[in-house]
């Protein structure tokens, strides 16, 4: 038998150690307090009490003189030399180190000065955006049509289409662009190392430190182990994840784009992250200098609202909108040059979110990206380093549990089921082989027939199917994963190129089956040749693993508002390196 968890952490030399640089942190916070006390003021530090933001937030103070700035931290380069040699300084590394292995091919991180020496500057800010209003959303826009489960129909946001011969054409045409501009991302990305230390780093550094420390001995009957990938890294992980994180949250920025939580719909995921994480007292600090991570809080939803001219074929307005609210940020307060952003992040469900970002190379590159739309064929979604956002269809925005639940195995009756619109390159084709009642087992619809939703609703079908079909749509993801899973019903996820949600952490291959699209014509075999036994390991899996995907009003531990912040967290853990 191992010592207990707290023995283990506090026993020993290394803990000796470790209390001398707790010690020592203490010591350099009060210190950085101090100096930011006397040296910051006039300048750097311009933290906005207000909370009532607006338009007038927006505006971008003049750029300091960069040849006299000085970090807040910091008084002289001896300092920060001094630092530098001290052995507990913050190297960012190669990432992740933990559980899954990377796909991308990381570059050496050095030091970057160029924001000292004053190179880079970037275009101005656009004011054209100050003045945009946002119009309010349109009640037709509602989703009460999708309250009735037997209407189950995608309101997806259409897929962009550049109009031949327009300026978009070069951004936006990912289908010409795809393999270059993944190419290129997985060369250049690397983790920017910050330009100054700050307290949270090395608060970060003893997180990493002890996540490395070696596994845990102690049960904990919350965390089903075959569930995860290591459940003792998950275990440690989320533990240092309540004892240390704290999340800085921009105030800036209007309604409704920014801080008004859509909490009903396919994208209501993004929504209901602002609602608790902006309703959260142990996560946040109001003190931007003590946070480990910064939360941009907009809304892709809403922004599609506000300024997506339908027809237009193009998000260039979205995007220009984005980049103007980083450039704002960034020239307001200095948190997002210390990192290039990599200690910035952002959630959003839209399929168009990762778009958004395409004008801001920094935010694009560098930033935490939560999104539904985790595809990386792209070029945009990293994996390892961005998150994949479970999608989540929420028609009770009061109840959001009020689904959850479904049939006793003995009372599955389908094999196979799946009812939707024909979006995307996938769906066809699971309807062109499985499709028109070919074969009574696998009953796959474009559409529910009438006939058949009088007597079983589309959530019924759910309850009562062994398989659930979980084609893409236009994007690789698709809300009825988790749908899926509140039902009781294994998910059968057909989508190359998509990072599953949680990847990090969940072992996916013990309550899903991920199919190739190009094995949608043995999609039966697939499904028939699982044992019973494999099938009644998977189904208690979906009910097992349940409790990680639902949202709660007052969110609970291991929640899906946990599970996104300790993913953003993970890979904020994973940029550092600790020795
Ligand atoms: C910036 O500061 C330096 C030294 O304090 C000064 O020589 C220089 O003229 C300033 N530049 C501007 C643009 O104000
Ligand atoms: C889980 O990770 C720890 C390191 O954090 C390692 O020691 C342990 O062997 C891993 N467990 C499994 C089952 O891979
Ligand atoms: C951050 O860097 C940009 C140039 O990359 C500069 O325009 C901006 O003023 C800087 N922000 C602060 C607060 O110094």
């Amino acid at each position: 038998m191992r010592p207990p968890k707290v023995l283990h952490r506090f026993g020993g030399a290394a803990a000796v150690r470790q209390r001398h640089i707790i010690a020592a942190l203490m010591l350099t916070s009060v210190m950085a307090a101090l100096l930011i006390a006397f040296t910051v003021p006039q300048r750097a530090l311009i933290i906005s009490s207000s909370s009532s933001a607006d338009l007038d937030s927006l505006t971008p103070l003049p750029l300091p003189n960069l040849s006299d700035w000085t970090s807040p931290f910091f008084s002289n380069d001896d300092d920060l030399r001094e630092l530098e040699a001290d052995s507990t300084k913050v190297n960012y590394s190669p990432f992740p180190v933990v559980s899954s292995p990377p796909v991308v091919t990381i570059l050496p991180s050095p030091v970057d000065n160029s924001f000292v020496n004053g190179e880079k500057l970037p275009p101005s800010f656009e004011p054209s955006l100050v003045s945009y209003t946002a119009p309010s959303p349109s009640p037709s826009d509602s989703f009460d049509d999708l309250v009735e489960e037997s209407a189950h129909i995608d309101l997806k946001a259409p897929p962009f289409i550049p109009e031949p011969g327009t300026s978009d054409t070069s951004i936006w045409n990912l289908e010409s662009t795809q393999s270059e501009a993944h190419a290129s991302d997985v060369q250049l990305f690397q983790p920017q190392a910050p330009l100054w230390p700050s307290p949270a780093d090395q608060e970060l550094v003893l997180a990493k430190r002890e996540l490395e420390a070696g596994p845990l001995v102690s049960y904990d009957p919350d965390l089903y182990a075959p569930l995860f990938r290591n459940v003792s890294t998950f275990k440690r992980s989320y533990e240092l994840m309540e004892k240390t994180l704290k999340v800085y949250i921009y105030q800036e920025g209007t309604r409704p784009i920014f801080h008004t939580p859509e909490l009903k719909g396919i994208y209501a995921s993004e929504g209901w992250f602002m609602k608790l994480l902006e309703g959260n007292k142990q996560y946040t600090t109001k003190d931007p200098t003590r946070a480990h991570l910064f939360y941009l809080p907009y809304s892709s939803r809403r922004l599609e609202y506000a300024l997506y001219v339908p027809g237009s074929h193009t998000i260039l307005p979205l995007s220009k909108f984005v980049k103007g609210y980083v450039e704002m940020l960034s020239a307001k307060y200095f948190f997002w040059n210390r990192t290039r952003g990599a200690d910035h992040f952002f959630v959003a469900c839209h399929d168009w979110g990762p778009y958004t970002t395409k004008l801001h190379e920094e935010l694009r590159r560098n930033a935490i990206k939560a999104l539904c739309n985790a595809d990386t064929s792209e070029g945009v979604f990293i994996e390892g380093k961005d998150v994949s956002l479970p999608e989540t269809f929420i028609k009770f925005p009061k109840r959001p549990q009020r689904d959850v639940g479904g049939k006793p195995v003995s009372q599955r009756t389908i094999l196979a089921f799946f009812a939707g619109q024909m979006h995307g390159r996938v769906r066809p084709v699971l309807v062109q082989h499985w499709g028109n009642n070919r074969d009574p087992e696998m009953q796959i619809y474009a559409s529910l027939p009438k006939s058949i939703s009088k007597k079983m609703s589309y959530s019924q079908h759910m309850k009562s199917s062994k398989f659930c079909i979980c084609p893409m749509g236009y994007e690789v993801n698709s809300p009825r994963i988790v749908e899926a899973i509140y039902n009781g019903c294994v998910p059968v996820i057909i989508a190359d190129h998509f990072v599953l949600p949680f990847d990090e952490v969940l072992n996916w291959g013990e309550f899903s089956v991920v199919v190739l699209e190009r094995d949608i014509p043995k999609l039966k075999e697939i499904l028939v040749g699982i044992s019973q036994k494999r099938y009644m390991d998977l189904w208690m899996n979906v009910n097992r693993v349940q409790r990680h995907f639902l949202w709660h009003m007052k969110p609970e531990k291991y929640d899906l508002f946990h599970m996104v912040l300790h993913s953003i967290w993970f890979s904020r853990l994973n940029q550092i390196q600790a020795h």
